[in-house]
């Protein structure tokens, strides 16, 4: 009869043996797969655990503080925290194509995480990752590589070698939450919606602006806070604002604006390959609506996305 307390301590046993006084880098993203892992393997070696968090800028608000406060704070990680936001936007200035896009932002990802890890060459013997049981199976066609690819942490200098520690590889995505709950872990990071990689760099439709950027992050802030308030958070699969950049004409007290348009986008699905268009409630998205034109400057129209995948995708880009 498996339980996942049984789970727990033959992992711990398992990593102690492995590791024994060597060290383990592990790469964290903010999502629940990394996060279990590093919470897992602190309880196993605690110190000679070392994360590398690299903050590109394009995480929804406060996202980046709170995975700090958490892991760090609550938790006790080792963490290296990486301010990459003015290296990722130089990199992106000038550039709309959405795969352009990702490849710039997957790119540099993998160029700073390796610039840290470089820091601790002949300090570290392992990497850790959240591989799960879906990624083992998928990485055998080179597609769902491709598709992967963006939100991976790969390429490691040639000259670091590293043996894996992939303690999830056995597990699927709701195991591997039931994991974190058991590990102590808040119900914010355990049942996070998925969230690309690329982030709100994918959100923000064409060139991506500081300004864009901080239009579509708050936005984005008040839907989620409505969405928990209204309590419908586990029944969306996803839900997010985007930032089409086309302007059109408003009315606010006696004057005459010309200002952005914020789209809201929310789908119900299992596993996102495919998805509907949640049915959110009239009289939320009216109070959603209302507080974005009110709260975000340089927004006075808010629509509603209301396709399904197929013919539309889940994200804008
Ligand atoms: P689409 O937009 O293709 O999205 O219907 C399906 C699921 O994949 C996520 N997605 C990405 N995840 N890097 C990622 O890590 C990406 O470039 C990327 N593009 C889409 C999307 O959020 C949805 O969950």
């Amino acid at each position: 009869n498996w339980t996942m307390a049984d789970f727990i301590d033959l992992q711990i046993e398992k990593i102690r043996q492995q590791v024994g006084d060597r060290k383990v880098l592990l790469g964290l993203s903010g999502g629940v797969d990394s996060s279990v892992v590093g919470v897992l393997l602190n309880k196993a070696i605690g110190q000679q655990l070392t994360c590398i968090f690299v903050d590109h800028g394009l995480l929804r608000k406060n996202e980046a503080q709170e995975v700090m406060d958490s892991l760090e704070g609550k938790f006790g990680l080792n963490i290296i925290k990486v301010d990459a936001q003015e290296r990722f936007l130089s990199k992106l200035t000038g550039v709309s194509d959405p795969e352009k896009k990702r490849k710039i932002i997957g790119n540099e990802f993998i160029q700073v995480f390796n610039d840290e890890a470089i820091k601790l060459k002949g300090e570290i013997d392992f990497l850790a990752q959240g591989t799960l049981y879906t990624d083992v199976i998928e990485s055998g066609t080179d597609t769902a590589q491709t598709i992967k690819s963006h939100h991976n942490v790969g390429g490691l200098p040639e000259d670091m070698h590293f043996e894996l520690i992939e303690p999830l590889r056995t597990l699927f995505k709701d195991e591997a939450r039931e994991l974190g709950e058991k590990l102590g872990m808040p119900e914010a990071l355990v049942w996070r919606q998925p969230f690309p990689g690329p982030g709100l760099g994918i959100r923000v439709i064409g060139e991506i602006t500081k300004d864009k950027l901080e239009i579509v992050r708050d936005s984005d802030f008040i839907l989620r806070d409505e969405i928990r308030k209204a309590g419908l958070m586990r029944d969306i699969w996803q839900y997010f604002t985007v930032l089409p950049g086309f302007r059109s004409v408003g009315v606010m007290g006696d004057g005459r604006t010309y200002d952005y348009t914020i789209a809201i986008r929310a789908v119900t699905s299992i596993d996102g390959m495919t998805a509907d268009f949640a049915r959110i409630p009239w009289d939320i998205l009216q109070k959603i609506s209302v507080r974005i034109v009110n709260e975000v400057d340089h927004v006075n129209r808010v629509v509603y996305d209301c396709t399904s995948k197929p013919p539309s995708t889940i994200e804008w880009e």
